[in-house]
C-alpha cells in the first residue's frame, strides 16, 4: 500500500519542554488514522507540524515520499483548531472567498456542501450557524481542493451527540471516498467506530500504533445464559474454555485462542440446550487505551 505520511524522529521542544518527543509513524493509503492521548499529549503540535505552522526542533517527516513544500501541501486538508470565516457572509460566500485564496475551483462548492449537508443552509450567514453546522463548513472548506489527505484536530470538539453522530457520518462518508484522513481526538469511542488506525500519545512519547481492529484480539469472552442446571459443568467441559465465570444470571465464558461464540453455541446445541443470551464482549478502545497508559506510567516510574 502506498504510503502517504512518512514522519522519522519529529521532535518540538519549546523551551524546557518537549511536546513531541522523536516520534515515527507511517500513513497508508486509504487509512483513517485517529491520534490519541491525554490533553497536552502532544497531538495538535504534531498536527501544527505536519501542516507548516509549527517548525519542528529536530527529525522530519515526507507527504507521499516527498518533503513538505507548498505544492505539496495543496495536496491536504486541514481543520486546525479555531477556523477563520466571515461572521456576516454566508457559508457559500465563505466558501467562495476560500475557494479563491485556495485556487480551488468553484465548481467544487456545491459538492462539498452536499457532502457535509449543508446544502439547504447555504445561504444563511455563517454567525447564525450552529457549532455543528460551523464545524461542517470548516471541513467543506478544508475538502475544497480535492485534498487527498485529510487532518483534523478534535473534530467534534464541544459537540453535542447528535453534531457528532453527523460529523463521524461525514468522516466515514470522506474515507468511503478513498481519502486518508488523520485525526487527532480523545473520544476513545469515536475513534473506535471511524478509525481504521490509531497511535497513542503520551507526553509527547508514542507508546503505541496499531490497527483498530487488533484492539481486544486473542482474549474474547462470551456472555451466555440458558436454562439448564449444569450449565456450569457443561461450559467448564468445552474444550474451548479457558475460564468460566459466573456474573449475575449470566456466564462469563473467557475463550481459548481460535474458539469463538460459534463454536460454544454448536456445542451447547449439540447437548440440547438454546441459549436465551450470547453475546461476544468485544474489549474496548477505551478499556485498551488506558491499559497502555498505565503501562507506560509504569515503566515510566520504574526506569526513575
Ligand atoms: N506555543 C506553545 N508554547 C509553549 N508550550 C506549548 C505551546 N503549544 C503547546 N505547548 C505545550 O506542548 C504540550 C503539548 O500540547 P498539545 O497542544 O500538542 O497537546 P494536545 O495533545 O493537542 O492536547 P489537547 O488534548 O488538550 O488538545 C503541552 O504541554 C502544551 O502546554
Ligand atoms: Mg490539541
Amino acid at each position: 500500500m502506498e504510503t502517504v505520511l512518512s514522519i522519522r524522529q519529529l521532535t518540538k521542544n519549546f523551551g524546557r519542554l518537549c511536546a513531541v518527543n522523536h516520534i515515527d509513524l507511517e500513513v497508508k493509503r486509504g487509512q483513517v488514522f485517529g491520534m490519541l492521548g491525554p490533553n497536552g499529549s502532544g497531538k495538535t503540535t504534531t498536527l501544527g507540524m505536519l501542516m507548516g505552522v509549527i517548525n519542528p526542533s529536530a527529525g522530519d517527516f515526507s507527504w507521499f515520499g516527498q518533503p513538505a513544500t507548498h505544492q505539496i501541501r495543496k495536496k491536504i486538508g486541514a481543520v486546525l483548531e479555531h477556523p477563520i470565516f466571515y461572521p456576516y457572509l454566508s457559508g457559500q460566500k465563505n466558501l467562495e472567498l476560500m475557494a479563491l485564496i485556495k485556487e480551488a475551483p468553484v465548481a467544487n462548492i456545491a459538492k462539498v456542501l452536499e457532502l457535509v449537508e449543508l446544502s439547504s443552509r447555504k445561504d444563511d450567514k455563517y454567525r447564525t450557524y450552529s457549532l455543528g453546522m460551523k464545524q461542517r463548513l470548516a471541513i467543506a472548506s478544508a475538502l475544497l481542493n480535492d485534498p487527498i489527505v485529510l487532518i483534523l484536530d478534535e473534530p467534534t470538539n464541544g459537540l453535542d451527540p447528535m453534531g457528532i453522530a453527523e460529523i463521524r457520518e461525514i468522516i466515514k462518508r470522506i474515507s468511503t471516498d478513498g481519502k486518508t484522513i488523520i485525526l487527532a481526538s480523545h473520544l476513545l469511542d469515536e475513534v473506535q467506530k471511524v478509525c481504521s488506525h490509531f497511535a497513542i500519545l503520551r507526553k509527547g512519547n508514542m507508546v503505541h500504533v496499531g490497527p483498530v481492529d487488533d484492539v481486544g484480539k486473542g482474549e474474547e469472552t462470551v456472555e451466555i445464559m440458558a436454562y439448564h442446571d449444569d450449565l456450569a459443568i457443561l461450559l467448564g467441559s468445552f474444550e474451548g474454555a479457558m475460564s468460566v465465570k459466573k456474573e449475575a444470571q449470566q456466564y462469563l465464558v473467557k475463550m481459548k485462542e481460535g474458539f469463538h461464540s460459534l463454536e460454544l453455541n454448536r456445542y451447547l446445541f449439540e447437548r440440547g440446550i438454546v441459549a436465551t443470551h450470547l453475546v461476544t464482549q468485544k474489549k474496548s478502545l477505551e478499556k485498551q487505551f488506558l491499559e497502555i497508559l498505565a503501562e507506560a506510567d509504569h515503566a515510566a516510574l520504574t526506569k526513575n
